[in-house]
């Protein structure tokens, strides 16, 4: 079934000119793109976009941190995208979790700046597509 989520390259993917690898590895794995936007985040955009972690001791370093710089967000589309994204991405702490051939495993050291995020549900999609591309 063919589905759509949202990938968001973070401040530091785009500080250390990742963004060309990660859009190659969303097109080698056989994704589409359908959307594409760099830009800087407000913080009312980042605190809705993480509402379900507001009150974790982490909170405001989030916010600090997706606020920090230029993020590249995307709507990506295929068969089961949530789900093979997650994969391409990794697990969210970069060397407990996500594995090597991962873009996380791969390329990241630390939990809090783990270079890309992705929706983690149809649920969580939908919304997170609707706040970065209210017009899609
Ligand atoms: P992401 O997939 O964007 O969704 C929530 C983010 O919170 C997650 O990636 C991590 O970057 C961050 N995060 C989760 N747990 C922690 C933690 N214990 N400390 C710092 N950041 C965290």
């Amino acid at each position: 079934m063919t589905e759509r989520t949202l990938v968001l390259v973070k401040p530091d993917g785009v500080e250390r000119k990742l963004v060309g690898e990660v859009i190659s590895r969303i097109e080698r794995k056989g994704l589409g793109l359908v959307a594409l936007d760099l830009r800087v985040v407000d913080r009312e955009l980042a605190a809705q976009h993480y509402a379900e972690h507001d009150g974790k001791p982490f909170f405001e370093s989030l916010l600090e941190f997706i606020t920090s710089g230029p993020v590249l967000a995307a709507v990506v589309e295929g068969p089961r995208a949530i789900a093979a994204w997650r994969q391409v991405a990794g697990g969210t702490d970069p060397v407990e979790k996500a594995t090597p051939g991962s873009i996380r495993g791969d390329l990241a050291l630390e939990t809090g700046s783990n270079l890309v995020h992705g929706s983690d549900s149809p649920e969580s999609a939908a919304r997170e597509i609707k706040l970065w591309f209210p017009a899609l």
